[in-house]
């Protein structure tokens, strides 16, 4: 039996919230992260019902009739899928939109694209797009309301809510905890989103890499940077461990990928050294031995599948909270 949840047992959306679009981390407030992290808690228990499987029903209607574009340009797995399945829960339709086979090759303009997709009725646009700005220039662009799923090295608002919100069920709270963001942070966008949200909810970041993918410059922000992760282990509660990002490096970021592993992957070894109840989190995809051993990845101190199941929770709370904005 399939029983679907109504509107009146979530309530309204919080006071306090009044974004159509979710764009990026930056410029949120403290009060606004939390509340989306508090919807995504309500909408995680809606996701574990584990209550003998022909009772369970995993879907709220919150949202049914609605349709959502999923508009891609990047490769992704998680994102993708995860935004999709947050959307099927609310019980929006979806559209997965593949810009290889649409007529942005035959040249029409990717404006023009997605207004033509909002001429059909549609409702909400999740967009990734390997350059910065583009969830914005749509927002500026089209009636709906756009949810940004990573623009270039700039920004993955739903990456760094997720990871909070890991953080956040693991100690309890975010403010004071230390976390290491480790890798590729010049082109990291998850780099990008998580510092501003762990900064504005008061936790500390130490960014750690080789000095070619880390710059001085991030400490203007308040962050510490460090170019040994042997010198930082014993003080950080979260590691937060970064692919390289190849395919966004015009040049050779190190001189080797064995080197860097060397150097600032995380193995056995090193986690032996950090704290008793230290985390290990990572947007995946992780590249095993590089970044991270198989030992760690899957060890207890891991939460990387933990993110996941999160993030569907997460890209709910995004889409609710943003879609029960009207429009001025
Ligand atoms: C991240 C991304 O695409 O920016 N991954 C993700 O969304 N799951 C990080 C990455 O690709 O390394």
């Amino acid at each position: 039996m399939s029983v679907s949840v109504e509107l009146g047992d979530w309530g309204e959306i919080p006071s306090g919230w009044n974004r159509r679009h979710l764009l990026g981390i930056e410029g949120l407030s403290a009060d606004e992260i939390t509340l989306v992290l508090d919807q995504a808690e309500r909408f995680k228990s809606v996701l574990m019902r584990s209550d003998g499987y022909e009772n369970r029903n995993r879907k709220v209607s919150l949202l049914a009739g609605k349709m959502c574009v999923n508009l891609f340009f990047e490769n992704s797995t998680r994102t993708k899928t995860s935004f999709s399945l947050a959307a099927r829960r609310l019980g929006m339709d979806v559209i997965d939109f593949s810009a290889s086979t649409s007529s942005l090759s035959k040249g029409e303009t990717f404006i023009d694209t997605v207004k033509n997709l909002e001429a059909m009725q549609v409702d909400t646009i999740v967009v990734r797009h390997s350059c910065p700005g583009t969830a914005m220039l749509l927002s500026e662009n089209i009636c709906g309301h756009v949810l940004n799923a990573g623009d270039g090295a700039h920004e993955h608002p739903t990456q760094a809510l997720l990871d909070i919100l890991t953080i956040r069920q693991r100690f309890g709270r975010v403010s004071g905890l230390t976390v290491a963001l480790v890798g590729d942070i010049a082109h990291s966008r998850t780099a990008r989103s998580n510092i501003w949200g762990l900064l504005t909810l008061g936790a500390k970041v130490i960014l750690c890499g080789p000095s070619t993918l880390v710059s001085r410059q991030w400490e203007s922000l308040g962050v510490m940077v460090s170019y040994s992760l042997d010198e930082i282990l014993d003080r950080v509660d979260v590691f937060n461990l970064l692919r390289i990002q190849f395919e966004r490096q015009v040049i050779r970021p190190f001189p080797s990928t064995r080197e860097y592993s060397h150097l600032y992957g995380m193995d056995s070894g090193r986690l032996s050294r950090t704290k008793k109840d230290v985390l290990i989190i990572a947007p995946g995809p992780i590249n095993r031995g590089l970044e991270v051993t198989p030992d760690v990845a899957d060890g207890q101190h891991s939460a990387i599948l933990d993110q996941v199941t999160n993030g569907v929770a997460i890209r709910m709370a995004s889409l609710w909270m943003c879609m029960s904005v009207k429009k001025q």
